[in-house]
């Protein structure tokens, strides 16, 4: 097969290292891939969102499967679009896809088939918002509808920043459109967990938990990342949750989307917080989850083009997954700055050193610029460790992470301690 993967973090690096062990795989590109993607790929300049130029590429180049990796192509309908040319592709169509791209859908979606989540009010007119929001008292959470990078859910503690959040979302348009209508959320206490399944859109094999690490400092303080670390299998769901979550979460999901004439195919990611009334979600991804794919993936055993191939078309029931009884820890090396600004082109050094077989350095922001490898986005590396046990790959994560660095790099120091 000749597999095109779309994106270009270590989410994507991560499918393509995976993809790239299946004996069915001939070649892979990546669009646009990273400097860590190209040592495994042939890596295209074309953007992620630019879909008609990836269907052109797609076609020119006979690609048998198309696996998306980011949320923008397929809320711009990329699915829609190769299927209509005869082109196979991993991921939800663009209707679908508003599970992710649409707070208000999910919402609907949630209340409609009584799947746990917070309580909720949505608008599309300020002044209702406002009168709303000083009815009720904080915490609360504000969240644009629409898609805002991973920035658009605002956790706020007081009113006043309630009100200021409101302000800059459907009137100082910091998100644009997306803000134009909003959710304003009850706001739940509890652990994080992000659960994901492969799904044909009837059927459902769910992959092993894993907890992010949203907050820039340690002891989740500061603002919000796109994730900081992660590890799996997270603690705070043993079997008996586990089979809660599906019963309660992803199968009533899989079966509304089929019921809404939105049958969802691809990898469903479900946000969950372990309430005190059991897990509750806050939201929907229609896609991999970045960096919790960095430690899910390195933990199937099985070949995992078989199942892209038949959430994609076909059906995935008779699909068993072989999973690992090891443990992974994913360390986020990024730019000093970021989540605000920071500085690119810093030279990378240290990944040329021996790893061993236990740790993956997968590439986010990079780049290859003649020999050298240099930074180019504010996650940078997510270095990964497998372990028997959580301590084991705590330890060999943090003993890979000293051995590299660029100017500038800032990592948190308790990736995967609530496990201890
Ligand atoms: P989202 O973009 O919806 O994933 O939200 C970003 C982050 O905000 C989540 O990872 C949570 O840490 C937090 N968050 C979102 N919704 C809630 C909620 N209802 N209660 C508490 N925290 C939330
Ligand atoms: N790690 C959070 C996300 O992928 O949305």
């Amino acid at each position: 097969m000749k597999i095109l993967v779309i994106g270009s973090g270590g989410r994507e690096h991560t499918l393509v290292w995976k993809i790239a062990q299946s004996p069915d795989v001939k070649k892979i590109y990546c669009a646009p891939g990273n400097a860590g993607i190209s040592e495994l790929a042939d890596c295209v300049s074309i953007d992620a969102a630019d879909i008609k130029g990836l269907l052109k590429f797609a076609a020119g180049k006979h690609i048998d499967l198309t696996v998306v990796g980011p949320e923008v192509p397929l809320s711009l309908g990329i699915v829609d679009l190769f299927k209509s040319k005869g082109l196979k592709i991993f991921g939800p169509s663009q209707k679908a896809a508003e599970i992710e791209s649409s707070k208000i859908f999910s919402k609907y979606l949630m209340e409609k088939y009584k799947i746990p989540t917070a309580k909720y009010e949505s608008f599309d007119v300020y002044d209702r918002a406002e009168e709303y929001v000083k009815s009720i008292s904080a915490p609360l959470v504000v969240k644009a509808d629409g898609l805002a990078a991973g920035k658009g859910a605002i956790v706020c503690f007081t009113k006043e920043e309630a009100l200021a959040s409101l302000n800059k979302l459907m009137v100082q348009r910091i998100f644009g459109q997306a803000g134009a209508k909003v959710v304003i959320e009850e706001y739940l206490a509890g652990e994080e967990v992000s659960v994901l399944a492969f799904t044909d859109g009837t059927n459902i094999v769910s992959l092993i938990p894993a907890q992010d690490h949203k907050p820039i400092l340690d002891g989740d303080k500061g603002p919000n990342t796109g994730g900081m670390g992660a590890y799996a299998p997270a603690v705070f769901v043993d079997d008996k949750m586990f089979e809660t979550i599906r019963k309660n979460i992803l199968e009533p999901t899989i079966k509304g989307m089929a019921l809404e004439e939105r049958p969802y195919r691809g990898v469903l990611y479900a946000g969950l917080i372990m309430t005190r009334q059991g897990p509750k979600v806050i939201e929907f991804n229609c896609r991999f989850g970045d960096p919790e794919t960095q430690v899910i993936l390195p933990l199937i055993k099985s070949d995992i083009v078989p199942f892209l191939n038949a959430c994609a078309e076909g059906d995935i029931k008779d699909l068993k997954l072989g999973l690992s009884a090891q443990f992974a820890v994913c360390v986020v090396l990024a730019s000093g700055g970021y989540p605000n600004e920071y500085e690119k082109g810093k030279k990378i050094f240290g990944l040329d050193k021996n790893f061993g077989s236990s740790v993956f350095n997968f590439h986010a922001g990079t780049k290859k610029v003649n020999d050298d490898c240099l930074t180019n986005g504010g996650r940078v590396l997510g270095v990964t460790a497998l372990g028997n046990n959580i301590k084991q790959a705590i330890n060999r994560a943090y003993s890979a992470v000293g051995k590299i660095a660029f100017d500038g790099a800032y990592y948190r120091k308790d990736i995967g301690y609530k496990a201890l």
